[in-house]
């Protein structure tokens, strides 16, 4: 295991110190609206961006919670469940790790864990930009950050077959997502301002042993990926922003009556709408 992965809890302290106590923050926002919603059992449903101007066919839909002891249908997106789902967890160990498939280009499977490392705040790229905020659900941002190395297989595994699925499984509420989408690496050679801006924030934003794992064919290895005067050393061509863009989600609670949420997303002229529909199994 690379050095650098081991620093989950540094992870959380850096990365996602501010993402993580607004999830706090909702999370006790979403308990309270809770109490106060009834449960209505929902076999399908659409919901979309306000930006792309779709209607919401539930009101509130954010803000509800399925309650502890109440599993069964919900009224929300894949967004909003996991949302709820990272806060309940926040303080696992772990809990960001999730799976990550590729394929080889004989077809074959490939699969690993890697780090979340939050969503893509896309409020301030473009419109016409293909991870824009046409792309959320319920006002969230869905595009999920991750980090990986030019020198890893998966990076001709994307180049030739950029679909992916994502899996995150949450111990604490039995929930499992398993996200589906492509995978953009974002590397010295994009030219892509804003996705480079996002690269340049995350490798800011890694803790010092993760860092000095991409920096570990340079000699000498700048320790903590900082320079003599302490500040952090460039982004290294090894670091690349590995973003998750979903089109497919699939949500399984085994808690209390199983439920199982299937959520798609619809590309349209006006941006993009998510539509859900709870299945059986
Ligand atoms: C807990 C844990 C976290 C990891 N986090 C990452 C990560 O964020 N990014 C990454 O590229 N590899 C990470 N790795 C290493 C990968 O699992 C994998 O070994 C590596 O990416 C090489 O995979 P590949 O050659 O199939 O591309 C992690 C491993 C573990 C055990």
């Amino acid at each position: 295991m690379r050095r650098g992965w081991k620093v989950p809890a540094l992870y959380l302290a850096t990365t996602c110190t501010s993402s993580h106590f607004a999830l706090g923050f909702v999370s006790h926002q979403l308990s309270t609206a809770a109490k106060a919603s009834a449960w209505k059992p929902a076999s399908s449903l659409i919901y979309g961006s306000p930006s792309s101007g779709s209607t919401f066919t539930r009101r509130n839909m954010s803000s509800e919670v399925v309650p502890a002891k109440d599993y069964g249908p919900t009224d929300q997106s894949w967004r909003s469940l996991l949302e709820v789902s990272m806060a309940r967890s926040r303080k696992i160990r772990g809990s960001n790790y999730v799976q990550i498939s590729t394929a080889t280009k004989d077809g074959e499977p490939r699969c690993r864990t890697v780090v979340f490392r939050g969503f893509l705040n896309n409020k301030n790229l473009p419109e016409d930009h293909p991870m824009s905020a046409s792309g959320n659900v319920d006002g969230k941002p869905c595009v999920m950050k991750m980090c990986t190395d030019l020198r890893s297989n998966k990076v001709a595994e994307v180049a030739h077959q950029p679909i992916s699925e994502m899996v995150w499984w949450f111990p604490k509420t039995s929930e499992q997502y398993r996200v589906r989408g492509s995978l953009l690496l974002v590397g010295d050679d994009s030219g892509d301002r804003d996705l480079q801006i996002a690269r340049k924030e995350l490798w800011g934003n890694l803790s010092d042993p993760a860092r000095e794992s991409f920096l570990d064919d340079k000699l000498p290895v700048p320790v903590g990926g900082r320079d003599d005067e302490g500040k952090v050393v460039p982004v290294p061509e090894n670091f690349l922003l590995m973003l998750l863009d979903p089109i497919h989600v699939d949500f399984l609670r085994l808690t209390g009556a199983q439920y199982r949420q299937i959520d798609e997303r619809q590309s349209g002229p006006d941006g993009s709408t998510w539509s859900a529909k709870s299945v059986k199994p």
